[in-house]
């Protein structure tokens, strides 16, 4: 169950503010589409939290407004809106006198859940946030670490089930490697659950990690570019976003894509046994110079210079004499480029999930994509772009 997220227009301006100063945040145009992730970045101050809690109506927009599934929330009744909002917060604002299960209890005994139905679900959502009921449900939340109490956060934000989540720098006082495992976590667990979450972080990082779309922000409540992560690092539509993404926004680019988007080029290669005469023809009619012996099933042994392959006789595994790393269609291009300039031969192979040889990629052709431009991939967001 999920919903799309419209804004149109939206302004807020703090009561006192001159009318002539920026507002919190001015214009703010943007459509989530149901299940998708929407992370809202930029420096402190420039509104992600304003735009966050006009969604929940803790704050009511100046001007403009706020669609779910298409119904404008100025319409809404306040109370049953905000429960069917999931919200997440930094501090996370756990009950302290009341136990983890209570906690997590709290929308669906508001909701008039009978108690079975409420431990049930409680029980539940403990485990799907990696903690165990009969261990953590009857603690309270100072006998939790910080990253456990996170995790409660999210398990309560989500005990209605509701169509949208607002999550507020949520895994921002946990030390960065908690972070890292709850990031990890929560996209495990959004790739099954598919709401439309919209997330604030300061770290263009989490932004780019976390967010199916990102819209980055700047001071004056602005919308400086509203697109995907791979749109926003090759194409930085401003001084600003680029400087805010950072100097080494190809790199980051390389670390969304995997190998299997890249056209592979075929690899020349030749089994154990073979014929060397004709391996080496073949090889020196290609312009690359090296001849990948592979055993019977297709599996790479290693490199043999074009020179090394005999004029005739039958090619043995000792005629290798480099190894290339091995690579499958999830790595990433960072972590692909990492292993190739450490490689004897600075070509990756791209084998399957039997190992078998599907082609090559060159160090070259990785940092060629780290520059290229995303419009030219048909990224999609155009749709999106067209309400900037
Ligand atoms: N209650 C308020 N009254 C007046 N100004 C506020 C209030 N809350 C926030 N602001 C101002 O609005 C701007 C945006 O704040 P906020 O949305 O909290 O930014 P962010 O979450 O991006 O750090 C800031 O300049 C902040 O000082
Ligand atoms: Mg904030």
């Amino acid at each position: 169950m999920a919903a799309t997220v419209t804004f149109e227009h939206v302004t807020k301006r703090y009561p006192g503010s001159a009318a002539s100063r920026p507002g919190a945040v001015e214009d703010l145009s943007i459509e989530v589409p149901a299940g998708k992730v929407c992370v809202l970045v930029g420096p402190s101050g420039c509104g992600k939290t304003t735009s966050l809690k006009m969604v929940n109506r803790l704050i009511e927009p100046t001007s403009g407004r706020i669609l779910i599934g298409g119904e404008d929330i100025a319409s809404r009744e306040v109370t049953d809106l905000r429960r069917s909002i999931g919200y997440v917060i930094q501090q996370v604002g756990l009950f302290p006198h009341q136990t983890i299960g209570e906690n997590i209890a709290t929308v669906p005994r508001l909701l008039g859940w009978d108690a079975d139905r409420r431990r049930e679900r409680v029980d539940a959502l403990i485990t799907l946030v990696g903690l165990d009921p009969a261990v953590h449900g009857d603690r309270f939340p100072a006998q939790l670490s910080g990253g456990e109490r996170q995790r409660v956060g999210v398990a309560r934000a989500l005990a209605a089930d509701p169509p949208v989540m607002l999550m507020d720098e949520p895994f921002g006082a946990v030390d960065p490697i908690v972070r890292e495992r709850l990031q990890n976590e929560f996209l495990r667990l959004q790739a099954d659950l598919a709401k439309t979450i919209l997330f604030v972080t300061h770290d263009i990082d989490e932004a780019i990690k976390m967010g199916d779309l990102v819209a980055v922000m700047e001071v004056g409540g602005k919308l400086a570019q509203f697109g995907t992560p791979d749109e926003i690092l090759a194409n930085p539509a401003s001084d600003f976003v680029a400087r805010f993404v950072g100097a080494d926004r190809g790199l980051k680019r390389l670390a969304l894509t995997r190998v299997e988007s890249l056209d592979l080029r075929p690899a020349v290669t030749a089994r154990v046994g073979d014929d060397s005469g004709e391996a080496r023809r073949r090889i020196v009619a290609d312009p690359f110079e090296f001849l990948l012996l592979v055993d019977a099933a297709n599996r790479p042994i290693g490199w043999i210079g074009q020179r090394q392959v005999p004029a005739s006789g039958a090619l043995t595994e000792s005629m290798a004499s480099a190894m290339s790393p091995l690579l499958d269609g999830k790595t990433t291009l960072k972590d692909a480029l990492a292993m190739l300039i450490d490689a004897e031969v600075q070509v990756g192979i791209v084998v399957d999930g039997k190992g078998a040889v599907q082609g090559l990629v060159t160090a070259d052709e990785i940092t060629a994509y780290g520059r290229r431009d995303a419009s030219a991939s048909g990224a999609p967001g155009g749709a999106m772009a067209s309400l900037r």
